[in-house]
């Protein structure tokens, strides 16, 4: 069993960057091949022994609670066609009754906000965070690998690649603890900086959409005030507790594509077509 229970799953973004594919239908549902991006992640968390799923949603995301839910007509046409394969694929990722919980975030006050919002389902236990839109192909998933990392050595784990410096911009950006080696899985580090000009961003540590955190980090957005965008920022709250908490940049294994650019979706469709053979 693992010690982290709840997985948080915010998806309240506006997907600006997929309009006007995203105007009625949550970015989230956008399929790669034929899987919507949020079953993935809703996969990779079941994976690693995950109990408790909350949605962080808004606006127009009424999709994404269908997608986990029974769809009864659907099913009884396809069982009277005979045709149990797709039964099974409309049926496979709907877990057990309760498991899944909704909250709505009623305005996209940024990343940090929407994890808040799920604060009296984490209580005071440590939490997983996942954003769909962050594809990671990876064996084990990329967050069994940090919940592992997490139980040999409790701290913040936040998921981390190198960008090239002038993409640091894109990212929140990790400052290593000096004189370590910066090849190890686990890097410690003593500051983050939310989307910094290349000439003073601290690494090309780039923060990406899985997290592992303490309950200490949820007390934190309560009282944080808006940074970058004018938006609370996860990578704010994350930061303040640094001097208190052990915080670790991790390098997964596994290859991760940016769905919520365009250039990153196509290029994670061209992937997973090819991985899947198809013509
Ligand atoms: P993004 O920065 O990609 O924003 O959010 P977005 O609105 O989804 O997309 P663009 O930039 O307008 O195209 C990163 C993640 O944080 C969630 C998003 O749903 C996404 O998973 N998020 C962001 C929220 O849940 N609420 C917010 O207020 C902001």
């Amino acid at each position: 069993m693992s010690i982290i229970k709840t997985a948080v799953f915010p998806v309240g973004g506006l997907g600006t960057r997929f309009l006007p594919a995203t105007k009625a239908m949550p970015k989230e549902m956008l399929p790669i091949v034929d899987t919507p991006l949020i079953q993935f992640v809703v996969e990779e968390a079941r994976s690693c022994g995950i109990e408790r799923l909350v949605f962080v949603t808004g606006r127009q995301k009424h999709a994404i609670e269908n997608h986990f839910d029974h769809m009864y007509e659907l099913e009884a046409n396809l069982e009277a066609k005979g045709k149990t394969e797709f039964v099974h694929l409309v049926r496979q990722h709907l877990g057990e009754p309760g498991e899944i919980l909704f909250t709505r975030q009623m305005r996209p006050a940024g990343l940090g906000h929407a994890v808040w919002c799920a604060r009296h389902v984490v209580q005071n236990d440590p939490f997983a965070v996942l954003l769909a839109d962050d594809f990671i192909d990876a064996e084990p998933g990329c967050l069994a690998q940090m919940v592992k990392a997490f139980e040999a050595k409790p701290g913040n784990y936040l998921a981390a690649m190198e960008v090239e410096r002038e993409h640091v911009n894109r990212y929140g950006i990790a400052e290593p603890v000096a004189g370590q080696d910066l090849g190890t899985q686990a890097v410690r580090i003593q500051g983050l900086v939310e989307k910094p000009k290349p000439e003073e961003a601290p690494s090309r540590l780039a923060v990406i959409g899985r997290y592992v955190l303490t309950p200490d980090v949820m007390k934190r957005l309560h009282k944080l005030a808006p940074g970058a965008g004018g938006e609370i920022q996860l990578t704010d709250a994350i930061a303040a507790e640094i001097p208190n908490c052990p915080t670790y940049a991790f390098h997964f294994e596994g290859q991760r594509f940016d769905c919520g650019s365009k250039i990153g979706f196509v290029q994670a469709t061209a992937h997973m077509s090819a991985k899947r053979g198809l013509a």
